[in-house]
């Protein structure tokens, strides 16, 4: 067991209680001096960072959510954090869809519905090289890759249709990164929508020198309540990726294979020799290229003292060879290991009523259609004085989100719409929390005993538990896994549930009351800076 269990068990369980009630929203996350000693550090936590004229898939999905956790984390721990949104708009398939445009893209259906018409041009498009390349033959490919190198060298009606594609997923993302609300209030709002905003609105703008931390709240409310500080883009880093590969020219770092490729040989971390290319026979970039090129910036604008890249398992060979070829830069040894990744698992098996192909905003939509069926058709369910499509909207979103949360991140995981009611546990409990002090009549500044806590076996369950929290925030830091937080709410939800029975605050002496409201109102504030924690926004009535 850790050191501070060990304290703390040795602390009567009045004293804990007033520590979390004195520290509140700090409870569980070091004490001052620690937090003062973080905030001299900064970290990037990229995540989310979807594809233009592609839909934001459940892979995305995964990223928003336990990316926003592990920014959330170092930030309560004090530490200065960048939360960076990385838009994929800059690669060869963006040269193949501008020949799918030319090729089968229609106006009426693009002003009609433009992120569906993009991603219906991008199957057949991708379609035509497959059958292509069945017979042996390469054109579409070709013509894929040509366009792409005219819009490296900066051809103006390529680099037109491009922008054209961009501003219509920016747009789409701008939606879904409101809240439901704002979303109806702005129904009306078209393309230029997005540049309010914030989000990718100045490409290429270079910023200060220093760690960038938007005080919080952070600037851009998302329908899953994520924010972010900066929007950065692939596209930033089409010239510096060019300057990159002739310094690498310069070093000798950079050789030339005899297709005209050029790859920088590099030793894995555990020690495998393996090369990766960074430039095409064509002279263009890759997908690599360009991150060398935004994690060099991003050191000269943050000067920070950790990044993690909060992407799929899919990528693990990606980041291993970004840590690879990173190795090998003047200043750079050593600094960098392969915990820059943090890998997740697929999510399987989820597909909203629309089909198979899911975007985010069906999903959303689908969980709180469900769950406000749900508490419409029980019985129990007073409406008065709430509004159920918030409260609906935030438990489908809660839902989501804690099954995500409640799986090791490294596994694949079947969903289940099944479970998403039982996922709302937590915001029950502290609901439930909330309305015991409400209607206890009693004042929570008020001196109390513990003779209570110590003889009612519930109750001490109860506080056993309360203990272990900040051990469990230190493991779940210690792995950036949210994994042993979901676990350890769970668990205390069910122990409030067995407390309430026997605990009663009301009709009772008073002295006995007392220390049970005190009880009930510690776990509130951890059960809720727990939430805040995962992303979620601890209702207090529903
Ligand atoms: N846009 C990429 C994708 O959807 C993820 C970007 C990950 N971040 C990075 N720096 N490579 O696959």
């Amino acid at each position: 067991m850790r050191l501070t269990y060990c304290l703390l068990r040795s602390i009567s369980k009045r004293n804990l209680l007033k520590s979390v009630r004195v520290q509140g929203i700090n409870f569980g996350f070091g004490d001052e001096n620690q937090r003062l000693t973080n905030s001299r550090k900064c970290v990037i936590v990229e995540y989310s960072s979807p594809n233009i004229a592609k839909p934001f898939h459940v892979g995305h999905l995964r990223s928003t959510i336990l990316g926003n956790f592990i920014a959330n984390l170092y930030e309560r721990l004090g530490w200065k954090v960048v939360r960076l949104n990385y838009l994929g708009d800059w690669g060869t398939q963006f040269g193949l869809l501008a020949v799918g445009f030319q090729r089968y893209g229609n106006e009426e259906e693009l002003q009609a519905d433009p992120l569906h018409h993009l991603f219906q041009i991008y199957v057949k498009i991708n379609a035509d090289v497959v059958d292509e390349k069945k017979e042996g033959k390469t054109m579409t490919h070709q013509a894929g890759m040509d366009a792409f190198r005219k819009m490296e060298q900066g051809d103006q009606e390529l680099l037109k249709i491009w922008q054209r594609f961009k501003d219509i997923s920016i747009a789409e993302y701008s939606k879904l990164y409101k809240k439901k609300k704002e979303e109806e209030a702005h129904h009306s709002s078209d393309i230029e929508g997005y540049s309010s905003q914030g989000m990718w609105s100045h490409p290429g703008s270079s910023v200060d020198c220093t760690c960038q931390v938007a005080t919080h709240p952070s600037p851009v409310s998302h329908r899953l309540g994520v924010t972010f500080t900066e929007y950065h883009s692939e596209s930033m880093y089409n010239k510096d990726a060019m300057s990159v590969t002739d310094r690498l020219k310069e070093t000798g770092m950079l050789q030339t294979d005899s297709e005209g490729k050029g790859y920088i040989q590099i030793e894995t971390e555990k020690g495998i020799p393996d090369r990766v290319n960074v430039l095409k026979s064509d002279g263009t970039t890759l997908y690599i290229t360009r991150d060398i090129a935004a994690i060099l910036d991003r050191q000269k604008t943050f000067n920070f003292d950790k990044i993690h890249y909060v992407v799929e398992n899919a990528q693990h060979m990606h980041f291993c060879h970004l840590c690879g070829v990173m190795n090998r830069f003047p200043g750079w040894k050593n600094r960098l290991n392969e915990d820059i990744h943090i890998k997740f698992g697929r999510i399987e098996g989820i597909s909203t009523r629309k089909g198979n192909v899911v975007f985010l905003k069906d999903v959303l939509d689908e969980a709180t259609t469900r769950i406000k069926a749900s508490i419409l058709s029980k019985k129990s369910t007073k409406i008065e004085g709430v509004d159920i499509d918030a409260v609906a909207e935030e438990l489908g979103k809660s839902a989501i989100i804690i099954q995500d949360l409640g799986q090791r991140r490294i596994k694949n995981y079947k969903f289940s719409w099944d479970r998403i009611m039982y996922s709302t546990k937590l915001q029950y409990c502290h609901a439930r929390l909330c309305s015991i002090e409400r209607n206890s009549g009693l004042n929570l500044e008020e001196d109390f005993h513990d003779d209570a806590l110590t003889t009612n076996n519930q109750a001490g369950e109860l506080i056993s538990h309360l203990i272990k929290f900040e051990d469990i925030i230190q493991e779940s830091f210690d792995t950036l896994e949210p994994y042993f937080i979901v676990r350890y709410l769970d668990q205390l939800c069910d122990h409030v549930n067995s407390a309430y029975r026997t605990c009663h605050v009301k009709n009772t002496d008073p002295s006995v009351g007392q220390a049970y409201l005190q009880m009930f109102h510690a776990s509130k504030i951890i059960l809720s800076n727990g939430m805040i924690l995962l992303g979620l926004h601890p209702l207090e009535r529903m």
